[in-house]
This record gives structure tokens, sequence and C-alpha cells, in this order.
């Protein structure tokens, strides 16, 4: 069996470095490793749209963002399949028929579908005078498991490269895939999430420290800023706020300049720009002891961040001038897709015994049948 990735993200903003550590580095690399045999990258707007229904323009708007940002970093689509998730109406069908396998229950209990839930003031029953929305939650967004489920399995994905707050959504696509399986028979592959490697790139925090780097929150480093803003978010990010004099001992943990340094800084990196310092484990050392201030090390990630940072502008620049042709890949990779998709729509319904145009014997049978009672 082949080994294929299928990943992806939400259109509703530019791409950060939260992104790039926690999934789109990897993708880059398992792109060029060439031990995959096919590799799916989805603009998940369907899904997007779960929680943004009434702003689609949004959506709308960031697609190309999306596939601007991809581009940059690295995905090749003479490699890579990157296409739009609404345009694949297979997937629609799919999530429709798993719905039958996922008890609300289940779905309540989905721990990323919670939190989603606190965070977007969905849940009923807010106080008097609360400023939150209190329509109560879309089903259409309750259910997106569902239809990542149906994502995922589309194209018989075995590998998932993601972030661990997908780890509930890989963990309800097995369970779907599970009781499909035993119930229809085995159509349907089993993927596994790909996580990254270091706590740092699990989770990148903020710039301003805080647990997530988020847009509403206003902590990004987009793939899309320019060095004067990489410079201004760095030297205004959070370090350890008892560390006033370059003479004070410093903390590393929660310093959110070093949490970056341990996501983008390689060996190569000091002998570059810092060469007083053979590793980052000696710079943090001195920290630690002291004599070492907040801006040289700021300074230092600077010029590491702008080792990936500008050639990612670089190409984008190039992109920039090719829209119409961005567009045209999109609407490419989305045929192709729609074909893996459709293929695997035809195995399912047949397991699920709804092929029946195409079942020459169920005609047969049941003709025979009916000559006979006469
Ligand atoms: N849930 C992902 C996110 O919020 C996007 C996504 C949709 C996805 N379908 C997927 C990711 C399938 C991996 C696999 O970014």
């Amino acid at each position: 069996m082949g080994k294929i990735i299928l990943t992806g993200d939400r259109p509703t903003g530019k791409l950060h470095l939260g992104h790039y550590v926690g999934s789109l580095r990897r993708r880059v690399e398992l792109q060029n490793s060439g031990l995959y045999d096919e590799t799916y990258v989805m603009i998940a707007d369907a899904q997007a749209l779960t929680d943004n229904a009434d702003n689609p323009e949004k959506v709308r708007q960031n697609i190309l963002e999306v596939a601007l940002d991809y581009l940059s970093a690295g995905l090749d689509p003479e490699r890579v399949t990157i296409f739009v998730q609404s345009q694949i109406p297979e997937l629609c069908e799919l999530a429709f028929y798993y719905m039958n396998l996922v008890t609300v229950q289940r779905l309540q209990r989905n721990p990323t579908v919670k939190a989603e839930i606190q965070l977007r003031g969905f849940a009923e029953g807010a106080a008097e005078g609360d400023t939150q929305q209190r329509q109560g939650i879309p089903v259409g967004f309750f259910t997106y498991p569902i239809s990542q489920a149906a994502d995922i399995t589309a194209f018989r994905a075995t590998t998932v490269p993601a972030g661990e707050d997908q780890e509930p959504m890989i963990e309800q696509t097995r369970e779907i895939v599970h009781k499909f399986n035993a119930v229809y028979g085995p159509a349907l592959v089993e993927p596994e999430i790909l996580l990254p490697d270091n706590a740092a790139c699990m989770r990148l925090p903020g710039t301003d420290g805080k647990a997530k780097m988020s847009k509403s929150l206003g902590n990004c480093i987009y793939l899309s800023d320019s060095p004067e803003e990489v410079k201004k978010k760095v030297m205004g990010m959070y370090t350890d706020p008892d560390h006033l004099r370059v003479e004070d001992p410093g903390k590393i943990e929660g310093n959110t300049v070093f949490t970056y340094l341990d996501a983008f800084s390689r060996p190569e990196h000091f002998a570059k720009y810092l060469p007083d310092y053979a590793s980052l484990d000696e710079l943090k050392a001195h920290y630690r002891r002291g004599g070492l201030g907040d801006v040289k090390v700021k300074r230092f990630l600077i010029a590491v961040l702008e080792e990936t940072l500008a050639p990612m502008r670089e190409r984008r620049r190039a992109f920039e001038q090719r829209i119409g042709e961005v567009y045209r890949m999109l609407e490419e990779g989305s045929r192709k897709a729609r074909l893996k998709a459709s293929a695997t729509l035809r195995d399912v319904r047949k397991a699920m015994r709804i092929d029946y145009f195409e079942d020459r014997e169920l005609i047969d049978t049941q003709e025979k049948q009916y000559r006979n009672e006469q």
C-alpha cells in the first residue's frame, strides 16, 4: 500500500510562524524526501465556513493568501496536489454517510470541539449582558470532525502532518474508519498523525508569550511580514520580566525568544551570526548565569528568522506577479483531488451496498426471483 499524505489549513487569515513550525515546514521536507507516493494539501474553506458562516468574503479572500503562503514556503505543485476543499463535493457525501457512525455524545467529548465552543462563544445560556454570541452551536461546526474524517479518508491518507491540536481529529477519524470497516468491510485506510518533533514546534507561543500564536490576539509573525515588521515584533517580544539588567541571571523557561530559538535555530546559525557561542545550550547557559542582554539574543533571533523568511518573501514576490497562474494551479489541483476522492467514494458506495446501478448481480437476482414467482 502506498504512503499518502493529506493535510490542510483553514483559510481564515495569512499563515504565521506557528503554522510553519507546526506543519508547513514538515510538509516541504516530506515533499523533498521522496518517501511518499502522493501528497495532498487542502485549503479547508468548507471547514472555515463552519464557524465563519457570516463572513464568506474573509474565507474567499484568504484562499489566495494561503496558496501564496504554501508556494512561498516551498510546496511545489509538481509534486504536491494543492486543492480547495469546497470544490470536492464527494467529501460532503462521505461525511454524510460517516454521520451514521458517530454519536452526538462522542462529538461532545472531542476536546478540540469543546475548546472551540468555549473560544467562539458558541455555548448557549451565557450570562445576561454577556457580549458573546449566544445563538448556540451550529450543526455544521459541531460535526466538522466528521467532515475532517471525510477529508482524510477520501485520499486514503496514511499520514497527517499536523499540530497536537489536531490529535483528537485524527483519533476520531480512526474510530470512524474502524467502525466503517467493521460494519461494511475494509474499504478505508486508518491514518496516523505526524507531530512536530520538538515541544517548541508543537505549540509556538505568540510574541507576547501567550500560549498560542493567534490572529485574534495580535501576537503573530506572519510568513509574509516585511523585515521591518519582523524586527519590530521580535524587539517587542516577551522575555523574562525579572531580567532587568544585563548582569542579572535570566530564565529560559517561558522566555519566548528562547522558545523561538528552539524552534528555528540550527548549529550553523551560531557560526554565521554568533560565533562566540557553539550552540544554543551555551547561549542559554550564559543567559541563565547573567551577563547576556535580551537585545543581543533578539538580534540573533532576527537573523535566524530571516534565514527562513527572506527566501520565502522572494518567492512570494515572484508568485504575486502570477496570480492567474496560482488560481489555475488550484483549479488543476482540485480536479486531480476530485478524481482521487471519487475513486474512494465508489469503493465506499460499493461497501455500503448502495451501488445499485453498477451491480449487475443485484438486478439479475431480483429479476430471476420475480420471474420464478410468476
Ligand atoms: N482542522 C485543520 C485546521 O484547523 C484544517 C483541516 C481540515 C485539516 N481538514 C483537515 C487538517 C484534514 C488535516 C487533515 O487547521
